[in-house]
């Protein structure tokens, strides 16, 4: 728990976007690093299986990706971190400093005000077409996209130049989905 003289940051509650969140106790300055995501790191292929067994219309995990090598499951020694729900208009970020994750401010929070970063939730091509509605967004920003998954890209004319540069890219730093919900999904209904 991150504490200053004045007292803990921020606090685990209920919270009316999902189950607990994490909601600032004292001002929380633009650029301050709230938070380090900890939790058990797993490789990928160990991250796909341990959620298998899952309800496949229940999106819930506590997984991030740090990088090609590895997740971190915040459901296994993890801290209040795993409680900061996502936002489409968020106030926070994340980032991968030394292959370790960090949550920070990118505004300036009030007391009282729910901390949350937008999980960006990568999209696969084995997705099932209902992805957007089990992963819906109900984070009520007026700007909510409806979904946690990443922004669906533009399909864009692939130049030699472009290939070349998405095949060096390392996949990003973002809350994951674990593989189950891309393979077994049965359809659901719109809550
Ligand atoms: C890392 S947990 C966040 C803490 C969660 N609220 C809890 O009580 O365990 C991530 C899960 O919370 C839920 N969640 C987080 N943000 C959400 C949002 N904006 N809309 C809907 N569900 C959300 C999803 O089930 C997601 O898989
Ligand atoms: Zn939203």
């Amino acid at each position: 728990m991150k504490t200053s003289i004045l007292g803990p940051l921020y606090e685990v509650r209920h919270s009316s976007i999902h189950g607990y969140g994490v909601f600032a106790l004292r001002k929380i300055r633009k650029g301050t690093r709230v938070i380090e995501y900890t939790g058990e790191r797993i490789n990928h292929q160990v991250a796909d299986t341990r959620y298998e067994d899952k309800d496949s219309n229940d999106n819930h995990t506590f997984l991030f990706t740090v990088d090609k090598r590895t997740v971190i499951d915040g459901g296994v020694d993890g801290n209040e971190a795993r409680f900061i729900n996502h936002g489409c208009d968020p106030n926070c970020e994340s980032a991968t400093v030394n292959r370790r994750v960090y949550i920070s401010a990118i505004k300036t929070i009030a007391p009282g005000e729910e901390l949350a970063y937008d999980y960006s939730i990568q999209r696969d091509a084995d997705d099932e077409p209902d992805v957007d509605v089990v992963f819906a967004c109900r984070c009520g920003a007026a700007a909510c996209r409806g979904s946690m998954l990443e922004p669906k890209k533009e399909p864009r004319r692939r130049t030699v130049r472009s290939v070349l540069k998405s095949s060096r890219k390392r996949p990003p730093h973002r809350a994951r989905k674990s593989k189950s919900h891309a393979r077994f999904r049965q359809p659901i209904a719109r809550r």
